[in-house]
């Protein structure tokens, strides 16, 4: 079993720092709030400072904001283990600008590694071993979700905006339905409820591997409230700005990549 060390936890590296030492994985986190590292006090190591933080770590996360993911790396790698492979979850910073002479790769998981179901694509960097890399960035990885191996950096961008960003687009669509239901009269506990709940079913039906517009056609009746109110989506631009929102998030990620 690996142990893990986190730097940063903030919204990801929280995330991420949760769903590890709910499942057990050894794990060491640092952040230089303490606030930020009370939560896990007496659940995992804690530490204000990288260098501490990574000793004995098989796998290094850096979790911090694209930025400064080099000045932190740089920190880690005066302190870490011989031959601790350090990932970065930075959007956009190419996994060749990491200054550690060891391996190296990049890993974009979500805000889904907190209750284990991050989809987290990684890469594989220049001074990785690729067979003991993957084994080590699967141990790391898996026990908070699934683990996809991207081929090339490029795809990275892409599956930033679908997956690392996509769930801030789903709660806002989540945010107006519950907005809705409050207006036309429902309580807001019992709108949120129901309104993740729809959220829920949809992907848990995804899960089965069916497109999702097979999925809508089963619950959209003719002349029904679903087509109603699929109709009023389609009237107001509402795919075509979810296209957008996906395009923008990639050519930002393309932009932080190259400075
Ligand atoms: N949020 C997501 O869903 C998501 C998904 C995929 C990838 N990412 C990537 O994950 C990274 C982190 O994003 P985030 O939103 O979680 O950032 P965040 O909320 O700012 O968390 C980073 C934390 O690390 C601390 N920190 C920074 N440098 C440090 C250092 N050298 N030593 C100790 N602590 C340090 C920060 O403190 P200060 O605030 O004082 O700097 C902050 O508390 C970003 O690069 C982002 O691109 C995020």
């Amino acid at each position: 079993m690996v142990k893990v060390a986190i730097i940063g936890v903030g919204g990801l590296g929280g995330a991420l720092a949760d769903g590890l030492v709910a499942r057990g994985v050894e794990t060491s986190l640092c952040d230089r709030h303490a606030e930020k590292l009370a939560r896990f006090v007496g659940r995992a190591e804690t530490h204000l400072e990288p260098g501490p933080a990574v000793a004995g770590a098989d796998v290094v996360v850096l979790a911090v904001k694209p930025k400064v993911t080099a000045a932190t790396c740089r920190q880690v790698a005066a302190r870490a283990p011989v031959g601790a492979l350090v990932v970065s979850c930075a959007a956009g910073v190419p996994v060749a600008a990491l200054p550690y002479d060891g391996p190296t790769a990049r890993a974009m998981p979500n805000i889904g590694a907190a209750r284990g179901v991050s989809t987290t694509a990684v890469l594989l960097g220049p001074k990785a071993e690729r067979e003991r890399d993957l084994v080590r960035l699967a141990e790391a990885f898996t026990p908070v979700g699934s683990v996809r191996e991207v081929p090339d950096e490029a795809w990275l961008h892409v599956v930033t905006g679908v997956a690392a960003s996509g769930p801030a687009f789903l709660l806002l669509a989540v945010e107006a339905m519950v907005d809705a239901g409050v207006e036309a009269g429902l309580p807001r506990q019992d709108a949120l409820a129901y309104a993740a709940g729809a959220l829920r079913a949809g992907a848990a039906r995804l899960e089965d591997g069916v497109e999702p517009a097979e999925l809508r056609a089963e619950v959209t009746s003719p002349a029904g409230t679903t087509a109603a109110g699929l109709a009023a989506l389609e009237a107001r631009g509402v795919r075509a700005a979810y296209q957008e929102a996906v395009r923008s998030a990639v050519a930002r990620a393309r932009e932080l990549a190259h400075g």
